[in-house]
């Protein structure tokens, strides 16, 4: 990868996962700099990792040719606009926050910059995220391939031609891992109740998640021929899935997606003026 200095404003989740990634994958951790506002937990990430750890944003970004900005999307703005002036070398931005607009990004930052939208998942942690991509009309093909590597470190990446599809993949792959969980959960407190110990039946729960997405993964038909070589006529996940369709399960994700991508929308409209 031809990067020479990636710094990273604000060092939590997400851009940690990012910048383990990117070690993982042979990248020189001291090339790494990484921000926050906490003296202490930046001086125990510095040891942990390796990576250059800071307060000071204004020097971070001076110093580096890319730039992830990896704060919540409520402080974006005033981080942004603190880091302008040390953006006159012009170096590739990277955001992974959620909701903000390309559009803000350059009325803040500069409106002459390269930029990168993503949304990643926490996923990423374990090499295993899928993110979504978008690059404005500045991003040059060279500056697509470095993201597309960079975000490529730490799972799947998928280009959209539309910025207004992150929201699409905001409530698909952003949110979708809190989905899977929510029904992890689901699962073991009724395995509980029909009786299997607490530790059954997290262990049962989870293992069956872990093969049932390997398996999907692996797999070279589609997850509806999977779903329908488990369901025998007349057996038992013919009558799990029968209460599912009573119960309106499409219509059941369809409102919580449609209801994650409205906020998406929402956040946009608020936090981007
Ligand atoms: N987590 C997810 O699943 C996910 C998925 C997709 C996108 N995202 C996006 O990723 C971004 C970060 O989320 P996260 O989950 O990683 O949050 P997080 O763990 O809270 O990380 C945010 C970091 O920002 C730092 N920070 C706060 N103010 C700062 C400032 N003025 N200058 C520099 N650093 C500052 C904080 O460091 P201190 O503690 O030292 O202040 C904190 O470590 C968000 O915009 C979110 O929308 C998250």
């Amino acid at each position: 990868m031809s990067l020479s200095k990636i710094a990273f404003i604000g060092a939590g989740n997400m851009a940690q996962a990012i910048f383990k990634g990117l070690i993982a994958e042979g990248m020189e951790a001291q090339r790494i700099i990484a921000t926050g506002t906490n003296p202490e937990r930046l001086t125990a990430l510095e040891q942990a990792t390796g990576v250059v750890a800071t307060v000071d944003n204004l020097a971070a970004a001076q110093q580096a040719d890319t730039l992830v900005l990896a704060v919540k999307p409520q402080m974006l703005k005033n981080v942004c606009e603190a880091i302008k002036p040390a953006l006159a070398h012009r170096p590739l931005i990277i955001s992974v926050a959620a909701g903000i607009t390309t559009d803000s990004l350059a009325r803040w930052l500069g409106e002459d910059l390269a930029i990168i939208r993503a949304m990643p998942n926490t996923p990423s942690q374990l090499g295993l995220g899928a993110t979504g991509l978008f690059a404005n009309r500045l991003a040059s093909a060279s500056d697509k391939a470095l993201a597309d590597a960079i975000l490529g470190a730490v799972g799947k990446v998928e280009w959209l031609a539309d910025e207004s599809r992150i929201n699409a993949v905001t409530a698909v792959c952003g949110s979708g891992p809190a989905y899977f969980y929510r029904v992890m959960e689901a699962m073991i407190n009724e395995g509980i109740r029909m009786g299997l110990t607490p530790e059954a039946a997290r262990t049962l729960t989870l293992q069956t998640a872990l093969g049932a997405a390997s398996l999907a993964t692996q797999s070279d038909v589609d997850v509806a021929e999977l779903r329908r070589r488990v369901t025998s006529p007349k057996g038992t996940t013919e009558q799990a899935l029968l209460s599912f369709e009573r119960d309106d399960i499409d219509g059941l994700f369809s409102r919580a997606m449609q209801a994650c991508a409205a906020r998406g929308e929402a956040l946009a409209q608020e936090l981007g003026k």
